[in-house]
């Protein structure tokens, strides 16, 4: 493998709080290392078109506290394709880009994993998402902070289900996981989480309502994690209308608010830990790596590895929401 001289950065799929705070890590250590650093505008897009900035340690002054990404960030249909792959993979080298750090989620890391089967290029993934979906990690990057935006909101719900002694649906993003739901849930005293893990296996609004949740409850709070294939919180306000008819149900759908704002101190230490980690990764010569974050400590996980296994839920921590309620 020739030398790495130049490495290109990048953020792609749904924005994170702390993205920036990887980019600032990764540009400064770089730097640290004696690398050339490149800032790719719009994720794969801006492989994809050419829109790749000159960097230095200036280029992500004052950016720590920022959320959103100063790179701006893009699902990119053109890089799903071999034609759109080898224009990227032109433009990269006539950038003089010769590595490069990936900042996302899952779909972040598939590209950049189909990106290094075609090409010889060392990438380095870093996980940036608020859904925390990612193998061979305890935490990714903005997962802290929406955790934080959703108990917050919450936290403002509650005043009204108490004041109206209503039940309240609120349903927080996550993707396919339920880790947001779950420890938003544990987090804000919530009196259950309904997860997409637990879907097949149990109908959870009946366990909810007709055996668990205390009558004698005048008002209630449920998180819910989106779940467009049995439509979420909406849908189970429409059954308790039609089923339980005695309790006033609202639904607050929280959207895309988790995704923003200044990242958490958390989330700011989890992005300056693994920014720097990526960089001395590609010194080491690790390619193809997601950085993790194990018992504290710093992990090199492939990237297959990272896309295939999940952490799975702590069962016993939705069963905590539930004891913690009665
Ligand atoms: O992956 C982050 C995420 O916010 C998911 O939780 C959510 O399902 C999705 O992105 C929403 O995507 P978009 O911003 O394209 O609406």
């Amino acid at each position: 493998m020739a030398a790495v001289k130049c490495i290109g950065i990048l953020t792609s799929g749904g924005d994170a709080p702390g993205m920036n705070a990887a980019i600032r890590a990764v540009t400064r250590s770089a730097i640290y290392h004696g690398f050339e650093v490149k800032g790719i505008m719009r994720g794969y897009k801006g492989l994809v078109t050419g829109e790749i900035l000159n960097f230095t340690s200036k280029s992500v002054s004052n950016i720590i506290q920022l959320g959103g990404t100063i790179l701006k960030t893009a699902r990119c249909k053109e890089f799903t394709t071999p034609e759109g792959r080898k224009i990227a993979y032109e433009n990269m080298k006539a950038a003089g880009i010769d590595a490069l750090v990936v900042i996302g989620g899952d779909g972040t890391l598939t590209g950049a994993k189909i990106f290094a089967e075609e090409y010889d290029v060392p990438i380095v993934g870093l996980p940036g998402t608020i859904d925390r979906d990612l193998g061979g990690t305890d935490h990714t990057i903005g997962y802290d902070t929406a955790l934080n935006t959703i108990i917050d909101s919450v936290d403002k719900l509650r005043d009204t289900a108490s004041s109206h002694e209503r039940l309240f649906f609120v349903e927080v993003m996550g993707h396919t996981a339920g880790y947001l739901a779950l420890y938003s849930a544990l987090a804000s005293g919530s009196e259950a989480a309904i997860i997409p893990e637990m879907d097949t296996e149990v109908d959870q609004l009946a366990e909810l309502i007709g055996n668990g949740f205390r009558k004698s409850k005048n008002s209630a709070i449920v998180i819910v994690a989106e779940n467009p294939e049995t439509g979420g919180a909406t849908a189970l306000a429409e059954r308790v209308k039609k089923e339980y008819p005695e309790y006033d149900a609202r639904v607050t759908i929280l959207g895309h608010i988790q995704r923003g704002g200044s990242p958490s101190a958390r989330d700011r230490i989890l992005a300056s830990r693994m920014g720097y980690a990526a960089v001395e990764a590609i010194t080491e010569g690790q390619r193809n790596v997601m950085i993790g974050i194990q018992n504290g400590k710093i992990a090199y996980v492939p990237i297959a590895k990272a896309l295939q296994q999940r952490k799975e839920i702590v069962r016993n921590h939705l069963e905590l929401v539930k004891i913690l309620s009665i």
